[in-house]
């Protein structure tokens, strides 16, 4: 297809709003593109969505529009968490279906995998063991997420043409963060956390466990483009990598950092110059979690922006607007 017609759904949110970036400067014209706040377009009231894509009739759709959140969000409103999550997919799906889109890219995240799975993670780790308790609504909701995709393509894919894929992020970070002292991940967190102490001139910043757990993270405008690029393979190749029943693609940046190495790399960006502590009597999580990107890498992709590059943007971003 020449030009599609895309709707970024989530436009506002970290990623979505990285994946706009990324088609904006690929070229795609303003007016090829569709974009809906919140206010504008409830994703969970399902008449709404139908009369949007009748009305707009895209051909494309990126769906990271979602319920997001950290551990203390997820255990404290896990209803909204899978019943939000489980029905704007389904909405946007079935809608997409309905108003003939033929190709769409969902969003989804490693806590599908699970919580004892082999390190590094593949993609054949899905639906082989327990998942993580703190976010298993979230889990199942985006594990519903694939299927829906892998459904409609089984269903479809012949008949229609439909050709739904999906893409399950590392931990990101970067530009248009959530730093809310309760619901925020680690990079932002301690972001904030270091950013107050050095206005503080607190004599050290103490971080939960030993520091030794492996975390990997990746800068959220090369998740974009990871994105754009998964959307943008010719199927023929998309097919030769993936199967019918496992068709999501991990997207990582191969490269796995100890809290320790975070923090000071954070403490230094932040230009933070007391003291590291680490209080052991706090629980230390997994030790590593690290997705395995062998699959996207045959497929032509590689992370570009190292973590104190992308730590500066964030911290950049952040600070422009306090
Ligand atoms: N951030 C990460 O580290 C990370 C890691 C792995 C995967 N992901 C995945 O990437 C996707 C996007 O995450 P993100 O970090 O960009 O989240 P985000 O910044 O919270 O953005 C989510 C966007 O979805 C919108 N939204 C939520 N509910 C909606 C509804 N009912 N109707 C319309 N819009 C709605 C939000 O709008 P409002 O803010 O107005 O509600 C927000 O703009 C998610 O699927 C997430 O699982 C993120």
């Amino acid at each position: 297809m020449t030009n599609p017609k895309i709707y970024v759904a989530g436009h506002r949110g970290m990623v979505g709003s990285a994946i706009l970036r990324q088609l904006l400067a690929q070229g795609v014209a303003q007016g090829n593109l569709v974009i809906r706040t919140h206010a504008e377009l409830d994703l969970t009231n399902q008449q709404a969505v139908q009369q949007f894509f009748a009305t707009e009739k895209p051909t494309q759709v990126y769906l990271a529009a979602a319920k997001v959140g950290g551990i203390h969000a997820n255990n404290t409103y896990p209803a909204d968490f899978i019943y939000q999550n489980l029905i704007i997919q389904a909405n946007v799906i079935e809608a997409a279906f309905q108003t003939g889109v033929q190709k769409l890219l969902l969003l989804g995240s490693s806590c599908i995998y699970p919580r004892m799975a082999q390190q590094p993670m593949r993609e054949d780790a899905l639906l082989t063991g327990t998942l993580e308790p703190t976010n298993e609504p979230y889990a199942i909701a985006k594990i519903a997420g694939i299927k829906l995709c892998e459904s409609y393509n089984r269903q479809y894919g012949v008949s229609h043409g439909v050709d739904y894929r999906s893409v399950m992020p590392t931990n990101l970070y970067g530009p248009g963060d959530n730093y809310h002292p309760e619901n925020s991940h680690v990079i932002p967190a301690l972001i904030r956390r270091f950013h107050e102490a050095k206005l503080a001139n607190a004599p050290s910043v103490a971080i939960w466990g030993t520091g030794t757990p492996r975390r990997e993270f990746l800068y959220v405008d090369d998740m974009a483009a990871a994105s754009v690029h998964v959307m943008q393979l010719p199927k023929a190749v998309y097919d030769q990598h993936t199967s019918p029943m496992q068709s999501h693609i991990n997207v990582g940046s191969s490269a796995d950092v100890t809290i320790a190495e975070v923090a000071q790399a954070i403490a230094q960006t932040v230009g933070y110059t007391g003291q590291i502590e680490f209080d052991t009597s706090k629980p230390d999580g997994a030790p590593r979690k690290w997705m395995d990107s062998t699959r996207l890498n045959a497929l032509g992709w590689q992370a570009k922006v190292g973590l104190i590059e992308g730590l500066a943007v964030a911290y950049k971003d952040l600070m422009s607007k306090s």
